[in-house]
Order: C-alpha cells, then sequence, then structure tokens
C-alpha cells in the first residue's frame, strides 16, 4: 500500500502510513512556466493500492485538478487501485441549482471522480438535498461522521451545555451528539439570502439563559451563519459560545468575525489544517483503511 498526498493533508497522511506500515510518499507537484500543472510520482506504483489522502482545502480547485492528475497519473503507472481518502470534499453545497444558468458543482465534481479513482472515503460530507453519496457517486462512497469524537471532546471540556445547529441540515451533527451527551439541542431556521448575507432565528426555544452554548455545524467557511446563531444566543443569556466545526475553512476573516459576535472559542477537526483543530480525525481514517490491507 502506497499513501501520497496532493499537497494537502500531509500531516494525516503520514501520520496513517506509520500506523498502516505503508510505505508514504508524497507527489512532486509544481508547474511549467506557462502555468501547467507538473505532477511525478517517486514510487514505484505497479499492482499496488495507492490511497490519496487529500481534502480540497486550501484551493479547492486546484486541489480537484490535482487530485484528477495524481489518480489517473496513478492507472496510468499500473496502480491496482487507487483510493481517494478526502476528509473534505468540496463543492457538495452546491446541489442544485438555485438560480438558472448555474452549474452544479457537486454532480461535476462526483463525474470526474467517478472516473478517475476506484473508491472515496470522506469525513461527514455536506449532505442536504442528496440523501446519500450514492446520488452522485457511481464507484464505492464512504460516509464517515466525526459526531462521536465531537461529543467526546465536548464531555472533556465543556459544562452545563446546550447545543445549538445553526440551519436545518445541521440536525444530523448537532441533534447526534446532543443525544451522545444527553443534552438538550435545537436546531435554528436559516434564511440564506447570498454566500455572505444568512439570517437564523430560533423556532424551537430552548432555555440557553446561563449556559455554555456549543453551536455545532458541518462547516464554517465565511463564520456568518455561526456568528449570527451566536448573537442570538448572546441575547438569550448565553454564559459562554464554543463553536465547533467539521470542516474549518475559516474563510474571509471569518476568525474576527466569529470573536466580533461573542463565540469565546473556535474549534474544528483537522479534515482541513487550521489552528483551530483540536479534534483528530485520524483514528476514524484508520479504522476504515485497514478494511483495505
Ligand atoms: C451550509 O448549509 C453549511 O452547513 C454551513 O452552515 C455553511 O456552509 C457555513 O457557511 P458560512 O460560514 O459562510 O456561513
Amino acid at each position: 500500500m502506497i499513501i501520497t498526498t496532493c499537497g494537502n493533508s500531509i500531516p494525516i497522511a503520514r501520520r496513517l502510513a506509520a500506523a498502516l506500515h505503508a510505505t508514504f510518499s508524497p507527489l512532486t507537484i509544481s508547474s511549467f512556466p506557462d502555468g501547467d500543472l507538473y505532477l511525478k510520482y517517486t514510487t514505484a506504483l505497479k499492482g499496488q493500492n495507492v490511497i490519496i489522502v487529500h481534502s480540497f482545502q486550501p484551493h479547492s480547485n486546484q486541489s480537484l485538478f490535482n487530485l484528477i492528475f495524481a489518480a489517473e497519473t496513478a492507472k496510468d503507472l499500473g496502480a491496482k487501485k487507487v483510493i481517494l481518502v478526502s476528509p473534505y470534499l468540496a463543492y457538495m453545497r452546491q446541489d442544485t441549482r438555485f438560480h438558472p444558468g448555474e452549474a452544479i458543482s457537486s454532480k461535476i465534481m462526483a463525474k470526474h471522480l467517478n472516473r478517475c479513482v476506484d473508491k472515496i472515503i470522506t469525513i461527514d460530507p455536506h449532505l442536504h438535498r442528496y440523501k446519500s453519496l450514492k446520488d452522485i457517486f457511481t464507484i464505492p462512497a464512504v460516509k464517515l461522521t466525526a459526531n462521536a469524537l465531537i461529543a467526546d471532546y465536548i464531555q472533556k471540556h465543556c459544562k452545563n451545555e446546550v447545543i445549538i445547529g445553526p440551519d436545518s441540515e445541521s440536525f444530523q451533527w448537532a441533534a447526534e451528539i446532543a443525544r451522545h451527551l444527553r443534552v438538550q439541542a435545537t436546531v435554528l431556521k436559516k434564511t440564506r439570502f447570498s454566500s455572505r448575507h444568512v439570517q437564523v432565528k430560533m423556532i424551537k426555544p430552548i432555555s440557553i439563559r446561563g449556559k455554555n452554548v456549543v453551536i455545532v455545524d458541518d462547516i464554517i467557511s465565511t463564520g456568518h451563519t455561526i456568528a449570527e446563531a451566536a448573537e442570538q444566543a448572546k441575547k438569550m443569556g448565553a454564559k459562554s459560545i464554543t463553536a465547533i466545526g467539521v470542516h474549518g475553512l475559516l474563510v474571509e476573516g471569518a476568525m474576527a468575525k466569529l470573536r466580533r459576535a461573542g463565540v469565546n472559542k473556535v474549534i474544528t477537526t483537522n479534515c482541513i489544517e487550521h489552528s483551530t483543530n483540536k479534534i483528530d480525525v485520524t483514528p476514524l481514517l484508520l479504522r476504515e483503511l485497514r478494511k483495505e490491507q
């Protein structure tokens, strides 16, 4: 088994390789003077299972392109099987044509992966209008969840907490984590006006006064969603606010925005590398990859 990366997720790839006693062989990736992608394997792949560990952040577009080149090249060099381990799978939020003429990015991304990899393993993909990865993937597609790891983190680090999901889709994380912890949870109703303008409203109120509120979502991108939820929670008398995201994209000054909204702590998993990473997803991936040995 050969474990490689296309530039992202190097620490996870290294840890997986060490635990699986597999060869870790990162790709050489650069560009020609005109900007064309240059990619090279430095290990023989013939007859091997090649695991490409690669989150689609930072630089989701370049990440997809690098991955397609890496997977196609692995096949071309005689790899037996090419498995993509993508802790964060991008493009999943554009799962419909919200406005006439738009690309349904998730379907296009999946079409490319269906062609060039044999299997995909990912963590908490944004499944909203799709009910399962099978809706877009024809290859075996495994969805893992960090819910138990997040619940474990909350149990160790928080007290007297309630869980809030900032929108209806976050039910799959917030409610599940609250169930693990046996604490109260509620999910807010979000209205999205644009990718940078959202409003949230609590429709099933729970008592928040004096509580440590933990807001849980799959993705924290610009931070607008969590910031709105935090402001509501503050108004309702929350004692402290912790925001936990499986995938911390944290773009466009998200951290400052969250602080201004009263968020005391931002915690993420290492699906995407960031200074807020406190929850390690390697054990989840390891369990799944052991099945390939
Ligand atoms: C979308 O519904 C996701 O679950 C997140 O709520 C969303 O992507 C967060 O984006 P932002 O941080 O930009 O509000």
